[in-house]
């Protein structure tokens, strides 16, 4: 059976929850801010609620789906506190909502959503007015040297787009975020308005053991056959073990924001 990228998560949960990064308060500030007003939240593939965790801590009500078992058990242990936090273990796509939330959050999960019905389903679940949040963390490490001997060993096992560009400098610079996809999406389809982008900096210091945890749960690796990531992680690690500092990820978090447009009022409605 072919192993799709996005049903992948399940397999590090542990990894994932001790190694993702969580987003930055001044991002979860500038959402909760654009929304106002916002009491209810659906949240597309919360995972082990690195996103949630930070909006439920605010008193927001959150409807949680993950699909996949393992990191919904872990959400719900993360969530634990959290009473007004709803877990449902399903895909989007299969999700028979109570329409009309105030606000949709998606947090590095959006791009696993069925590109042809994403923008529909966003849609539907918002009521008039309401935002759609979707953003993404992605890490660089930050010396160039180290920086370039991963990516040697990752071309070597033929990781392909880490999704994450955990070696990759392309997101260092201030690319213009409004061409990336979902600026673009978003732009193109009418019953958004009031579209945003911002980036946001960050530094992190990783020791061997977090930083192949990270790794471990990227999807791009996970993918790989189990004897040629475990030869890679060991490269790896042999790596990171001959330096002597902790190695310094730089993370970039993308936020993009639109609202749902009111309806045009009809003739009769003004008359
Ligand atoms: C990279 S993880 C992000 C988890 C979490 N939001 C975070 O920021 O750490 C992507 C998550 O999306 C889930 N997922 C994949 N396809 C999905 C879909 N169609 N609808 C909802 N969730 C989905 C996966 O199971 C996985 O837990």
């Amino acid at each position: 059976m072919v192993r799709e990228r996005r049903d992948v998560f399940g397999e590090a949960v542990n990894e994932y929850a001790n190694a993702r990064p969580g987003y930055p308060d001044d991002m979860i500030d500038d959402v909760l801010s654009y929304a106002d007003p916002v009491s209810e939240i659906l949240e597309v593939g919360a995972g082990t609620g690195k996103a949630t965790v930070s909006f439920a801590a605010r008193g927001i009500a959150m409807t949680c789906l993950e699909p996949d078992p393992r990191m919904a058990a872990r959400l719900a242990k993360e969530c634990a506190s959290f009473p007004h936090v709803t877990i449902e273990v399903t895909r989007l796509e299969n999700y028979s909502r109570p329409l009309a939330f105030d606000a949709l959050i998606a947090a590095q999960s959006w791009h696993w959503v069925d590109p042809a019905r994403r923008w529909d389903l966003a849609h539907e679940a918002l009521r008039n007015g309401g935002t759609i949040a979707l953003f993404w963390n992605k890490y660089i490490v930050a010396d160039d040297e180290t920086r370039r001997a991963l990516q040697e060993i990752d071309e070597r096992y033929g990781v392909v787009n880490a999704g994450n560009g955990v070696t990759s400098k392309e997101n260092e610079g201030e690319i213009e975020l409004e061409e990336g996809w979902p600026a673009y999406d978003l732009a193109s389809d009418a019953r958004f308005e009031d579209l945003v982008s911002r980036r946001y900096r960050r530094h992190l210091d990783y020791d061997t053991a977090t930083y192949m945890d990270l790794l471990a749960s990227t999807s791009g690796y996970r993918i790989l056959a189990d004897t040629d990531r475990d030869h890679l992680f060991d490269e790896v690690t042999r790596l990171l073990d001959r330096r002597s500092e902790p190695l310094t990820l730089n993370i970039v978090t993308d936020l993009f924001l639109g609202r749902t447009a009111s309806p045009t009022s009809s003739p009769s409605d003004t008359e």
